[in-house]
Protein backbone atom coordinates (compact mmCIF):
# COMPACT_ATOMS: atom_id res chain seq x y z
CA UNK A 1 0.00 0.00 0.00
CA UNK A 2 1.13 3.88 -1.05
CA UNK A 3 0.05 5.90 2.07
CA UNK A 4 0.08 9.40 1.15
CA UNK A 5 1.71 12.01 3.68
CA UNK A 6 -0.92 14.40 2.72
CA UNK A 7 -4.42 15.13 4.47
CA UNK A 8 -7.56 13.96 3.38
CA UNK A 9 -8.35 16.78 0.27
CA UNK A 10 -9.73 19.49 1.35
CA UNK A 11 -8.63 19.15 4.74
CA UNK A 12 -5.66 20.33 6.94
CA UNK A 13 -2.94 19.50 9.46
CA UNK A 14 -2.47 22.57 11.70
CA UNK A 15 1.84 22.09 12.86
CA UNK A 16 2.75 24.52 16.13
CA UNK A 17 2.43 27.43 13.76
CA UNK A 18 -0.49 27.35 12.32
CA UNK A 19 -1.68 26.27 15.39
CA UNK A 20 -0.72 29.56 16.93
CA UNK A 21 -2.73 31.58 14.31
CA UNK A 22 -5.54 29.14 14.91
CA UNK A 23 -5.70 29.49 18.90
CA UNK A 24 -4.91 33.47 18.42
CA UNK A 25 -7.94 33.63 16.14
CA UNK A 26 -9.96 31.45 18.61
CA UNK A 27 -8.97 33.84 21.59
CA UNK A 28 -10.10 36.57 19.80
CA UNK A 29 -13.46 34.69 18.92
CA UNK A 30 -14.07 33.87 22.46
CA UNK A 31 -13.14 37.63 23.99
CA UNK A 32 -15.70 38.93 21.48
CA UNK A 33 -18.66 36.85 22.42
CA UNK A 34 -18.00 36.77 26.37
CA UNK A 35 -18.08 40.81 25.89
CA UNK A 36 -21.31 40.49 25.13
CA UNK A 37 -22.43 38.08 27.72
CA UNK A 38 -22.29 34.76 25.39
CA UNK A 39 -21.61 31.49 26.93
CA UNK A 40 -19.98 28.74 25.64
CA UNK A 41 -21.72 25.37 24.20
CA UNK A 42 -20.55 22.42 22.42
CA UNK A 43 -22.38 19.12 20.55
CA UNK A 44 -21.85 15.86 19.16
CA UNK A 45 -19.58 15.57 15.58
CA UNK A 46 -22.71 13.01 14.17
CA UNK A 47 -26.05 13.83 14.07
CA UNK A 48 -28.64 12.24 12.32
CA UNK A 49 -29.33 13.41 9.08
CA UNK A 50 -32.92 13.74 9.47
CA UNK A 51 -32.20 16.63 11.17
CA UNK A 52 -30.65 18.44 8.15
CA UNK A 53 -33.06 17.50 5.68
CA UNK A 54 -35.44 19.84 8.53
CA UNK A 55 -34.48 22.98 7.29
CA UNK A 56 -30.64 23.34 5.63
CA UNK A 57 -31.50 23.12 2.29
CA UNK A 58 -31.10 21.39 -0.79
CA UNK A 59 -27.18 22.41 -1.94
CA UNK A 60 -26.09 21.49 1.61
CA UNK A 61 -28.12 18.24 1.84
CA UNK A 62 -27.42 16.71 -2.15
CA UNK A 63 -24.37 17.88 -2.54
CA UNK A 64 -22.39 19.10 0.42
CA UNK A 65 -22.80 16.13 3.20
CA UNK A 66 -20.91 13.58 4.57
CA UNK A 67 -23.70 11.06 5.37
CA UNK A 68 -23.31 7.36 5.72
CA UNK A 69 -25.56 4.67 7.79
CA UNK A 70 -23.82 3.65 11.38
CA UNK A 71 -23.50 0.11 12.77
CA UNK A 72 -26.30 0.35 14.35
CA UNK A 73 -28.15 1.58 10.86
CA UNK A 74 -29.02 5.27 11.60
CA UNK A 75 -28.51 7.24 8.69
CA UNK A 76 -26.02 10.11 9.98
CA UNK A 77 -24.34 13.20 8.78
CA UNK A 78 -20.89 14.73 10.03
CA UNK A 79 -21.86 17.92 11.06
CA UNK A 80 -22.05 21.09 7.84
CA UNK A 81 -22.95 23.18 10.37
CA UNK A 82 -24.02 24.28 13.75
CA UNK A 83 -27.43 25.89 14.03
CA UNK A 84 -29.89 22.68 13.60
CA UNK A 85 -27.44 21.01 16.62
CA UNK A 86 -27.72 24.17 18.38
CA UNK A 87 -31.57 24.13 17.72
CA UNK A 88 -32.03 20.45 19.33
CA UNK A 89 -30.30 21.81 21.90
CA UNK A 90 -32.57 24.83 22.81
CA UNK A 91 -35.17 22.92 22.37
CA UNK A 92 -34.33 21.35 25.01
CA UNK A 93 -33.91 24.13 27.40
CA UNK A 94 -35.89 26.67 26.48
CA UNK A 95 -39.03 26.69 28.87
CA UNK A 96 -37.03 27.00 31.50
CA UNK A 97 -34.30 29.12 30.60
CA UNK A 98 -34.52 33.13 30.84
CA UNK A 99 -34.27 35.17 27.27
CA UNK A 100 -32.51 36.35 25.77
CA UNK A 101 -30.40 32.80 25.43
CA UNK A 102 -26.88 33.93 24.17
CA UNK A 103 -24.56 31.19 23.65
CA UNK A 104 -21.44 30.83 21.11
CA UNK A 105 -19.13 28.07 19.72
CA UNK A 106 -16.57 27.02 17.82
CA UNK A 107 -16.75 23.52 15.64
CA UNK A 108 -14.63 22.55 13.01
CA UNK A 109 -17.55 21.43 10.57
CA UNK A 110 -17.50 18.99 7.48
CA UNK A 111 -18.78 19.86 3.97
CA UNK A 112 -17.64 18.05 0.81
CA UNK A 113 -16.94 21.22 -1.32
CA UNK A 114 -14.77 21.68 -4.22
CA UNK A 115 -11.31 22.91 -2.35
CA UNK A 116 -10.70 26.39 -3.48
CA UNK A 117 -9.56 29.96 -2.25
CA UNK A 118 -11.70 30.49 0.86
CA UNK A 119 -13.38 27.09 0.86
CA UNK A 120 -11.95 23.52 2.14
CA UNK A 121 -13.96 20.41 3.23
CA UNK A 122 -13.40 21.14 6.87
CA UNK A 123 -13.23 24.29 8.15
CA UNK A 124 -13.55 25.61 12.09
CA UNK A 125 -16.23 28.23 12.33
CA UNK A 126 -17.16 31.39 15.29
CA UNK A 127 -20.80 30.89 15.57
CA UNK A 128 -22.95 32.92 17.94
CA UNK A 129 -26.71 33.07 18.64
CA UNK A 130 -29.11 34.56 20.62
CA UNK A 131 -33.05 33.48 21.07
CA UNK A 132 -36.01 35.13 22.63
CA UNK A 133 -34.61 39.14 22.18
CA UNK A 134 -36.90 41.56 20.87
CA UNK A 135 -37.13 42.54 17.77
CA UNK A 136 -33.88 44.02 16.04
CA UNK A 137 -31.99 44.00 18.95
CA UNK A 138 -30.75 40.25 18.33
CA UNK A 139 -29.76 41.25 15.09
CA UNK A 140 -28.55 44.57 16.51
CA UNK A 141 -26.00 42.22 18.71
CA UNK A 142 -25.06 39.80 16.65
CA UNK A 143 -23.65 42.22 13.69
CA UNK A 144 -22.49 44.41 16.58
CA UNK A 145 -20.18 41.24 17.70
CA UNK A 146 -18.94 40.71 14.44
CA UNK A 147 -18.09 44.46 13.84
CA UNK A 148 -16.01 44.03 17.49
CA UNK A 149 -14.30 40.68 16.63
CA UNK A 150 -12.76 42.16 13.07
CA UNK A 151 -12.19 45.50 15.42
CA UNK A 152 -10.24 43.66 17.52
CA UNK A 153 -7.99 42.68 14.46
CA UNK A 154 -7.38 46.53 13.66
CA UNK A 155 -10.07 46.46 10.85
CA UNK A 156 -12.71 48.92 10.26
CA UNK A 157 -15.13 49.76 7.69
CA UNK A 158 -12.47 50.69 5.18
CA UNK A 159 -11.20 46.67 5.66
CA UNK A 160 -15.01 44.88 4.75
CA UNK A 161 -18.67 45.95 4.65
CA UNK A 162 -21.75 44.01 6.23
CA UNK A 163 -24.23 43.48 3.22
CA UNK A 164 -27.70 43.40 4.63
CA UNK A 165 -31.02 42.16 3.42
CA UNK A 166 -34.46 41.05 5.13
CA UNK A 167 -36.14 38.21 3.86
CA UNK A 168 -39.21 39.92 4.33
CA UNK A 169 -38.76 42.06 1.32
CA UNK A 170 -37.86 38.94 -0.74
CA UNK A 171 -40.87 37.74 0.47
CA UNK A 172 -43.10 40.48 -0.15
CA UNK A 173 -41.46 40.88 -3.72
CA UNK A 174 -42.02 37.30 -4.50
CA UNK A 175 -44.75 36.72 -3.12
CA UNK A 176 -47.27 39.72 -4.06
CA UNK A 177 -45.67 41.57 -6.63
CA UNK A 178 -44.14 38.41 -8.53
CA UNK A 179 -47.77 36.54 -7.63
CA UNK A 180 -45.14 33.32 -6.98
CA UNK A 181 -46.04 29.90 -5.62
CA UNK A 182 -44.13 28.70 -2.92
CA UNK A 183 -42.52 26.40 -5.33
CA UNK A 184 -41.43 29.43 -8.12
CA UNK A 185 -40.36 31.82 -4.95
CA UNK A 186 -38.33 28.97 -3.83
CA UNK A 187 -36.39 28.47 -7.01
CA UNK A 188 -36.12 32.21 -7.58
CA UNK A 189 -34.22 32.63 -4.14
CA UNK A 190 -31.95 30.25 -5.53
CA UNK A 191 -31.61 31.91 -8.80
CA UNK A 192 -31.27 35.43 -6.64
CA UNK A 193 -28.61 33.79 -4.31
CA UNK A 194 -26.80 32.94 -7.58
CA UNK A 195 -27.32 36.01 -9.30
CA UNK A 196 -23.87 37.40 -8.57
CA UNK A 197 -22.04 35.09 -9.84
CA UNK A 198 -23.17 33.97 -13.07
CA UNK A 199 -23.33 36.53 -16.69
CA UNK A 200 -26.41 38.65 -17.12
CA UNK A 201 -27.04 35.83 -20.17
CA UNK A 202 -26.73 32.53 -17.49
CA UNK A 203 -29.15 34.24 -14.90
CA UNK A 204 -31.61 35.46 -17.61
CA UNK A 205 -31.37 31.73 -19.09
CA UNK A 206 -32.03 30.35 -15.83
CA UNK A 207 -35.34 32.97 -15.06
CA UNK A 208 -36.31 31.57 -18.53
CA UNK A 209 -36.08 27.91 -16.97
CA UNK A 210 -38.91 28.59 -14.64
CA UNK A 211 -42.50 29.70 -14.87
CA UNK A 212 -42.34 33.02 -14.08
CA UNK A 213 -44.17 35.09 -16.67
CA UNK A 214 -42.04 37.09 -19.21
CA UNK A 215 -44.25 40.37 -18.22
CA UNK A 216 -42.73 39.83 -14.48
CA UNK A 217 -39.07 40.06 -14.89
CA UNK A 218 -38.88 44.06 -15.48
CA UNK A 219 -39.97 43.79 -12.00
CA UNK A 220 -37.96 40.87 -10.85
CA UNK A 221 -34.49 42.96 -12.21
CA UNK A 222 -36.05 46.21 -10.98
CA UNK A 223 -35.66 44.62 -6.85
CA UNK A 224 -32.33 43.17 -8.26
CA UNK A 225 -31.10 46.26 -9.15
CA UNK A 226 -31.78 48.26 -5.75
CA UNK A 227 -28.48 49.45 -4.65
CA UNK A 228 -28.88 51.31 -1.98
CA UNK A 229 -31.31 52.12 1.46
CA UNK A 230 -32.97 55.07 0.13
CA UNK A 231 -33.71 52.95 -3.16
CA UNK A 232 -35.08 49.51 -1.17
CA UNK A 233 -36.88 52.27 0.76
CA UNK A 234 -38.41 54.31 -2.28
CA UNK A 235 -39.56 50.38 -4.13
CA UNK A 236 -41.27 49.17 -1.40
CA UNK A 237 -42.83 52.82 -0.12
CA UNK A 238 -44.44 52.98 -3.96
CA UNK A 239 -45.52 48.93 -3.55
CA UNK A 240 -47.15 50.04 0.45
CA UNK A 241 -44.92 47.87 1.64
CA UNK A 242 -43.15 49.04 5.22
CA UNK A 243 -39.50 48.49 4.98
CA UNK A 244 -39.06 46.20 7.49
CA UNK A 245 -34.99 47.13 7.61
CA UNK A 246 -35.81 50.38 8.82
CA UNK A 247 -35.66 50.38 12.78
CA UNK A 248 -32.58 48.13 12.66
CA UNK A 249 -30.84 50.57 10.15
CA UNK A 250 -32.12 53.56 12.97
CA UNK A 251 -30.58 51.62 15.14
CA UNK A 252 -27.02 51.17 14.15
CA UNK A 253 -26.86 54.11 13.01
CA UNK A 254 -28.01 55.03 16.62
CA UNK A 255 -24.75 53.20 17.21
CA UNK A 256 -22.41 55.35 14.31
CA UNK A 257 -22.05 51.55 13.27
CA UNK A 258 -24.14 52.71 9.82
CA UNK A 259 -21.04 52.51 8.04
CA UNK A 260 -20.22 49.64 7.73
CA UNK A 261 -23.87 48.80 6.21
CA UNK A 262 -24.69 48.32 2.54
CA UNK A 263 -27.76 47.19 1.26
CA UNK A 264 -27.87 44.10 -0.88
CA UNK A 265 -30.98 42.74 -2.49
CA UNK A 266 -28.65 39.17 -3.58
CA UNK A 267 -28.04 38.60 -0.43
CA UNK A 268 -30.59 36.03 0.43
CA UNK A 269 -28.51 32.89 1.96
CA UNK A 270 -28.09 29.50 0.53
CA UNK A 271 -29.89 27.62 4.07
CA UNK A 272 -33.63 27.47 3.70
CA UNK A 273 -34.49 28.48 7.81
CA UNK A 274 -33.37 32.53 7.88
CA UNK A 275 -37.31 34.08 7.74
CA UNK A 276 -35.84 37.90 8.86
CA UNK A 277 -32.78 39.95 8.55
CA UNK A 278 -29.39 38.07 6.39
CA UNK A 279 -26.23 39.48 5.97
CA UNK A 280 -22.97 38.50 4.50
CA UNK A 281 -19.77 40.39 5.95
CA UNK A 282 -17.44 40.96 2.41
CA UNK A 283 -13.91 41.74 2.36
CA UNK A 284 -13.79 45.02 0.71
CA UNK A 285 -10.62 44.66 -1.15
CA UNK A 286 -11.13 43.45 -4.86
CA UNK A 287 -8.74 40.76 -4.66
CA UNK A 288 -10.67 38.95 -1.63
CA UNK A 289 -14.21 40.05 -2.50
CA UNK A 290 -15.73 36.93 -0.71
CA UNK A 291 -17.57 36.41 2.14
CA UNK A 292 -16.00 36.34 5.60
CA UNK A 293 -19.19 35.62 7.83
CA UNK A 294 -22.97 35.19 7.01
CA UNK A 295 -26.19 34.51 9.17
CA UNK A 296 -29.13 35.70 9.57
CA UNK A 297 -32.73 35.78 11.57
CA UNK A 298 -34.97 32.52 11.85
CA UNK A 299 -37.92 32.29 13.30
CA UNK A 300 -39.10 28.75 12.71
CA UNK A 301 -36.35 26.47 13.27
CA UNK A 302 -37.59 24.94 17.04
CA UNK A 303 -40.63 24.20 15.45
CA UNK A 304 -39.17 21.40 13.45
CA UNK A 305 -38.88 19.73 17.43
CA UNK A 306 -42.84 20.35 17.82
CA UNK A 307 -41.59 23.32 20.15
CA UNK A 308 -42.92 26.72 20.09
CA UNK A 309 -41.63 29.33 17.66
CA UNK A 310 -38.46 31.13 19.34
CA UNK A 311 -37.31 33.20 17.20
CA UNK A 312 -33.18 33.71 16.68
CA UNK A 313 -30.35 35.40 15.56
CA UNK A 314 -26.88 34.09 14.44
CA UNK A 315 -23.77 33.92 12.43
CA UNK A 316 -20.91 31.78 11.20
CA UNK A 317 -17.76 33.08 10.38
CA UNK A 318 -14.79 30.59 9.61
CA UNK A 319 -11.56 30.54 9.84
CA UNK A 320 -10.48 30.19 6.05
CA UNK A 321 -11.93 33.36 5.19
CA UNK A 322 -11.10 35.34 8.04
CA UNK A 323 -7.27 34.11 7.89
CA UNK A 324 -7.52 35.14 4.19
CA UNK A 325 -8.96 38.89 5.39
CA UNK A 326 -6.25 39.59 7.72
CA UNK A 327 -3.73 38.23 5.36
CA UNK A 328 -5.10 40.59 2.90
CA UNK A 329 -4.91 43.41 4.73
CA UNK A 330 -1.84 42.36 6.39
CA UNK A 331 -3.43 42.33 10.09
CA UNK A 332 -2.30 38.82 10.92
CA UNK A 333 0.69 39.13 13.17
CA UNK A 334 4.01 37.10 12.52
CA UNK A 335 3.11 33.85 13.84
CA UNK A 336 6.02 31.97 11.94
CA UNK A 337 8.18 31.37 15.91
CA UNK A 338 7.02 30.01 18.86
CA UNK A 339 8.45 33.24 21.09
CA UNK A 340 8.76 31.16 24.29
CA UNK A 341 9.43 33.50 27.44
CA UNK A 342 12.87 32.03 28.30
CA UNK A 343 15.43 29.88 26.55
CA UNK A 344 18.03 28.08 28.81
CA UNK A 345 20.97 25.63 27.49
CA UNK A 346 24.31 25.07 29.11
CA UNK A 347 28.10 24.63 28.27
CA UNK A 348 29.37 21.49 29.06
CA UNK A 349 27.99 18.37 30.65
CA UNK A 350 28.42 18.99 34.08
CA UNK A 351 26.20 22.36 33.89
CA UNK A 352 22.78 20.42 32.97
CA UNK A 353 22.03 19.65 37.02
CA UNK A 354 21.76 22.97 37.30
CA UNK A 355 20.19 24.40 34.35
CA UNK A 356 17.72 21.97 34.73
CA UNK A 357 17.45 23.65 38.68
CA UNK A 358 17.36 26.87 37.41
CA UNK A 359 14.24 26.01 34.75
CA UNK A 360 12.75 24.44 37.18
CA UNK A 361 12.68 27.25 39.53
CA UNK A 362 11.53 29.85 36.89
CA UNK A 363 8.68 26.94 35.71
CA UNK A 364 7.45 27.59 39.40
CA UNK A 365 6.85 31.11 40.14
CA UNK A 366 3.61 31.73 41.22
CA UNK A 367 1.13 33.38 38.89
CA UNK A 368 3.26 33.42 36.39
CA UNK A 369 3.31 30.17 33.88
CA UNK A 370 6.81 31.62 32.54
CA UNK A 371 7.22 29.08 29.11
CA UNK A 372 10.63 27.74 29.34
CA UNK A 373 12.35 25.83 26.85
CA UNK A 374 15.23 23.75 27.86
CA UNK A 375 17.54 22.50 25.77
CA UNK A 376 19.27 19.18 26.48
CA UNK A 377 22.14 19.20 25.21
CA UNK A 378 25.97 21.47 25.83
CA UNK A 379 26.49 23.49 22.77
CA UNK A 380 28.56 26.85 22.41
CA UNK A 381 27.61 30.25 23.17
CA UNK A 382 27.00 31.31 19.42
CA UNK A 383 25.23 27.88 19.08
CA UNK A 384 22.70 28.56 22.07
CA UNK A 385 22.04 32.11 20.29
CA UNK A 386 20.87 31.15 17.10
CA UNK A 387 18.73 28.69 18.75
CA UNK A 388 17.14 30.78 21.00
CA UNK A 389 16.95 33.40 17.97
CA UNK A 390 15.38 31.10 15.58
CA UNK A 391 12.45 29.90 18.20
CA UNK A 392 11.79 33.81 18.58
CA UNK A 393 12.88 33.53 22.61
CA UNK A 394 12.51 36.62 24.55
CA UNK A 395 15.31 35.85 27.48
CA UNK A 396 18.80 33.43 27.15
CA UNK A 397 20.00 31.64 30.15
CA UNK A 398 23.76 29.94 29.35
CA UNK A 399 24.56 27.69 32.42
CA UNK A 400 28.66 27.65 32.19
CA UNK A 401 31.05 26.40 34.67
CA UNK A 402 31.66 29.41 36.43
CA UNK A 403 27.84 29.49 36.99
CA UNK A 404 27.59 26.63 39.12
CA UNK A 405 30.51 27.06 40.81
CA UNK A 406 29.28 30.40 42.35
CA UNK A 407 25.39 29.25 41.69
CA UNK A 408 24.73 32.38 40.04
CA UNK A 409 22.52 32.99 36.79
CA UNK A 410 23.28 35.64 34.26
CA UNK A 411 19.96 36.60 32.12
CA UNK A 412 20.02 38.33 28.47
CA UNK A 413 17.14 40.05 26.98
CA UNK A 414 17.20 38.97 23.01
CA UNK A 415 15.40 42.21 22.71
CA UNK A 416 16.81 45.06 24.46
CA UNK A 417 20.53 43.23 24.71
CA UNK A 418 20.01 44.22 28.31
CA UNK A 419 21.39 41.30 31.31
CA UNK A 420 21.61 41.21 34.50
CA UNK A 421 23.17 39.09 36.80
CA UNK A 422 21.46 37.21 39.86
CA UNK A 423 22.46 34.64 42.66
CA UNK A 424 20.15 31.01 42.24
CA UNK A 425 18.75 32.29 45.84
CA UNK A 426 17.69 35.87 44.72
CA UNK A 427 16.24 34.22 41.39
CA UNK A 428 12.76 35.85 41.28
CA UNK A 429 9.76 36.98 38.90
CA UNK A 430 10.58 41.04 39.14
CA UNK A 431 13.65 41.28 37.63
CA UNK A 432 13.37 38.89 35.47
CA UNK A 433 9.54 40.07 34.54
CA UNK A 434 11.42 43.21 33.84
CA UNK A 435 13.47 42.10 31.18
CA UNK A 436 10.75 40.20 29.30
CA UNK A 437 8.52 42.93 29.44
CA UNK A 438 11.02 45.43 27.85
P1 LIG B 1 -22.76 29.64 6.04
O1 LIG B 1 -22.93 30.89 5.25
O2 LIG B 1 -23.00 28.37 5.36
O3 LIG B 1 -23.69 29.80 7.32
O4 LIG B 1 -21.30 29.65 6.62
C1 LIG B 1 -20.84 30.74 7.39
C2 LIG B 1 -19.38 31.02 7.11
O5 LIG B 1 -18.61 29.83 7.31
C3 LIG B 1 -19.05 31.43 5.67
O6 LIG B 1 -19.25 32.80 5.47
C4 LIG B 1 -17.57 31.07 5.61
O7 LIG B 1 -16.79 32.03 6.33
C5 LIG B 1 -17.52 29.79 6.43
N1 LIG B 1 -17.61 28.61 5.55
C6 LIG B 1 -18.71 27.96 5.16
N2 LIG B 1 -18.41 26.91 4.38
C7 LIG B 1 -17.05 26.89 4.29
C8 LIG B 1 -16.09 26.05 3.64
N3 LIG B 1 -16.47 25.01 2.92
N4 LIG B 1 -14.78 26.35 3.77
C9 LIG B 1 -14.37 27.39 4.53
N5 LIG B 1 -15.22 28.20 5.17
C10 LIG B 1 -16.54 27.98 5.05
C11 LIG B 1 -23.88 28.82 8.25
O8 LIG B 1 -23.22 27.82 8.34
C12 LIG B 1 -24.94 29.17 9.28
N6 LIG B 1 -25.20 27.96 10.07
C13 LIG B 1 -24.48 30.33 10.12
C14 LIG B 1 -25.46 30.73 11.18
C15 LIG B 1 -25.32 30.60 12.51
N7 LIG B 1 -26.64 31.27 10.95
C16 LIG B 1 -27.24 31.48 12.10
N8 LIG B 1 -26.43 31.06 13.06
Amino acid sequence: MNLTKNPYKGSRDFFPKDKRVLNYLFDKMKIAAEKFGYEPYDGPLLEEVDLYKAKSGEELINDQIYDFVDRGKRHVAIRPEMTPTLARMVAQIHQETPKPIRYYAIPNLMRYEQPQKGRLREHWQFNCDIFGAPDNFGELEIIQIIISLLQSFNANHTHFEVLINNRKIVDFVFKNLLSCSDELSYKLYKIVDKSKKVSKEALQEMLNKTDLPASKFETFYEYLNLKNFNEVETFLAKNGFENPLKPFIEKMTHLKLNDYLTYDPTIVRGLDYYTGVVFEVFDKNPENRRAICGGGAYANLLQIFNEPALTGVGFGLGDVTLTDFLKTHKLLPDFSKQNPDIFITYLSESCSDFAMEVSQKIREFEGQNLQVVFHPLPVKPNKAFTLAENRGAKLIIIIGESEVAARRVSLKSLITKEKIDLEFNALETAPILKLIML
